[in-house]
């Protein structure tokens, strides 16, 4: 069974036919599903997905775009729902920083502190994190290794490199997506074999990043399936293989089988 670790099930791309594409995954062995938090103000949509079906759960969380929406209490409101699994996505970002360094500087501090703030809740209440990092390497590393307890969590990382390897041994998962298979993807690439397989989630970020030969539609979960044959692809292990570890590592991190509807 393929489990799609992060689709935005609840953006607006999928309301027209969300029910098709369900339908669509399961065809191509995809039977699970979390929606990661990112946009506050489609959380209560992503939270009555998950309410209807017995195979999709949610994450809270902000996205460090909307760093200046963050509220502790918005996190502590939904994080004890029974379809609940995770904190997330929240990291840092400073991939649009404005050219001004003063006010570059002043937006990573917010996002630092609303990082730290989401670390500290998720610790708190023993969810694993959903992390988001780009160009943001070092600092990310930063505040995990200062705040983050045993629960561990996932990176969410297009830009996967050698520095954010070393946190497999705090808990940590990678989380492999649709950039895997672009024809530039050449980091990635090379940084996929030097993940432990025990450490390897599959997502997709639908409907964004949609992997090669689809690039430029809308990504949706059923092209899992590309990612994990790219994956076969790049290592030693059979199609089949990788679906089985990638189910036992997210069962093992999300422990998506303790919640009941
Ligand atoms: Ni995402």
């Amino acid at each position: 069974m393929i489990i799609d670790t992060h689709c935005h099930l609840d953006d607006s791309k999928f309301d027209s036919d969300l029910e098709d594409v369900i339908k669509r995954a399961q065809e191509n062995g995809v039977e699970k599903f979390i929606i990661p938090g990112a946009d506050p103000k489609t959380i209560d949509k992503a939270v009555s997905i998950a309410e209807s079906h017995n195979n999709i759960w949610f994450a809270v969380g902000v996205h460090p775009y909307d760093a200046q929406e963050y509220s502790p209490d918005f996190i502590e409101k939904y994080i004890t729902h029974n379809k609940c699994v995770a904190v997330g996505e929240c990291g840092l970002d400073y991939y649009r920083l404005p050219k001004d360094s003063k006010m570059a500087d002043e937006i990573k501090e917010l996002q630092k502190d609303v990082f730290i703030s989401q670390i500290k809740l998720a610790d708190k209440y023993a969810k694993p994190l959903i992390v988001h990092i780009r160009e943001a390497s070092q600092d990310s590393k930063e505040l995990l290794m200062k705040y983050s307890g045993n629960r561990g969590g996932v990176l969410h990382c297009y830009n996967a490199n050698r520095e954010l390897l070393k946190f497999s041994e705090k808990g940590f998962y990678y989380g492999i997506g649709g950039v895997l298979t672009f024809k530039n993807a050449k980091k990635l690439v090379e940084t996929f074999p030097l993940i432990p397989k025990d450490r390897l989630l599959v997502e997709t970020d639908s409907p964004y990043l949609t992997p090669h030969p689809y690039r430029g539609k809308r990504n949706e979960p059923a092209y899992c399936r590309l990612v994990i044959e790219k994956m076969a692809e790049l290592s030693d292990m059979q199609i089949d293989e990788l679906e089985k570890i990638c189910e036992e590592n997210t069962e093992k991190l999300f422990a998506l089988s303790s919640y009941r509807d």
